[in-house]
């Protein structure tokens, strides 16, 4: 799968940087050209003789060796490799990749590079909090740029918390991933929706739900990645919105969910509702805010239509239609009575009663249920694995 597959490393002044040996190793060995580049920084951390030693090729620091009098073209490498890989990318590298800065050999790469980029920081978990940093991998995020996000754990200051540089054997799961997938989904189109709706009460109140929206923002970007035509579907969110390759189109009402992706049902090869999507609305919207009065006020509400009800109707084929069913009890029961009633081909199970999964969560515990009543439970993990691991099991059903 890495066979002859030309991969960039960058690695960066952090003390993770004395986990890149193995993760080299783990790439040569299966048949990848490596070429590690690494800031004057990093050079503290790891030795470039190990790290020549594995990749069978001179690390690289600066663009000219004045022992050999050689000059190594920075355009020319960044247009050699297949993947960039930024590992451990710190705060000040992150920094300067979001602003263009090019005042080391690898930004200068990083900056001729036309592959997919991925990124791994590693720094302490202020500085990985810190909004300076959050806002430049953000930047680097609407790049299309992969972020490789920090686990939580140890860190070497004594702290404890999210700053910590992925596993290298995990670094190499998702370059392996990543050239496995490929473009899979070349040619097909996919309907996501995804966060809350709000259902307006007068012009300043609603009611709405908790969802960060981030299950289906992640799913978009698996499947654009994966070579897919993205429609986004999403409710009013927090999180960053801009991604690169996926056409969103912003709802508020479940009524405005309804119609767009209704609009765009017919030409879905796939479509993954994750949204969710408020059952009932205000009867009535009032025109001007509501004025404190009584001590009770009591609101009617009128059922929403189910979107997801209204596609299986319509659902033809060859289109391939899955449902999120976020369940507090009865969870399997529930999960299989809306697959069916709804016409689903595949539905997949949240429960509630999984700590770290749900709603406005980093993570997510789900269980996927085909038509046929298999079922396949999943550990908790990122939600970027979770679009993963969904992906997939859509992949291995509609071949
Ligand atoms: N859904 C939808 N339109 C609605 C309500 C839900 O398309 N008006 C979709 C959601 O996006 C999700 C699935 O239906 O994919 C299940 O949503 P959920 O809220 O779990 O189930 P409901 O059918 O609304 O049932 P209940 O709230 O009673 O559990």
């Amino acid at each position: 799968m890495l066979n002859g597959k030309k991969i960039l490393i960058g690695i960066t002044g952090s003390i993770a940087a004395y986990k890149i040996p193995l993760l080299v190793r783990l790439l040569i060995k299966q048949g990848a050209e490596v070429q590690v580049v690494m800031t004057p920084a990093a050079h503290d951390f790891v030795t470039a003789l190990t790290l020549s030693t594995l990749s069978n090729k001179p690390v690289l620091t600066d663009a000219f060796d004045p022992e050999t009098g050689q000059w190594d073209s920075h355009v020319a490498l960044g247009l050699w490799a297949d993947l960039m890989l930024m590992a451990p990318a710190t705060a000040n590298t992150l920094a300067k990749m979001a602003h263009g800065i090019a005042d080391n050999y690898l930004l200068t790469v990083y900056l001729s590079a036309r592959c997919p980029v991925f990124f791994a920081p590693a720094m302490d978990l202020d500085m990985y909090k810190h909004p300076a940093t959050q806002q430049n991998i953000r930047e680097l995020q609407q790049r299309s740029h992969q972020l490789i996000a920090p686990a939580s754990g140890e860190l070497a200051s004594g702290l404890c918390g999210e700053g910590r540089m992925e596993e290298p054997e995990m670094l190499f799961e998702i370059i392996k991933a990543h050239f496995k997938n490929g473009k899979r989904f070349a040619g097909k189109k996919v309907l996501i929706s995804a966060g809350p709706t709000y259902e307006a009460i007068d012009p300043v109140r609603f009611i709405g739900n908790h969802s960060s929206g981030r299950m289906g923002i992640e799913l978009a970007k698996t499947f654009a990645s994966q070579g897919a035509k993205v429609i986004l579907v999403l409710g009013p969110v927090e999180l960053d919105t801009k991604l690169g390759n996926v056409e969103i189109v912003p709802v508020t009402s479940a009524a405005e969910m309804y119609d767009s992706c209704m609009a765009f049902f017919a030409e879905a090869d796939i479509t993954v509702m994750s949204a969710a999507v408020a059952d009932y609305r205000p009867e009535q919207q009032a025109d001007s805010k509501i004025k404190k009065k009584d001590e009770t006020l009591t609101l009617s509400l009128v059922k929403n239509k189910d979107i997801l009800a209204a596609m299986g109707q319509q659902k033809r084929a060859d289109q391939f239609l899955v449902g999120f069913a976020l369940e507090t009890d009865h969870e399997i029961e529930n999960a299989v009575k809306k697959l069916h009633t709804k016409k689903l081909d595949l539905i997949v199970l949240n429960s509630l009663a999984d700590e770290g999964a749900g709603f406005g969560k980093y993570t997510n515990k789900v269980t996927l249920i085909d038509k046929a009543g298999e079922k396949t439970a999943f550990d908790l993990k990122p939600k970027r694995e979770v679009a993963a691991d969904l992906a997939d099991a859509i992949f291995s059903k509609i071949v």
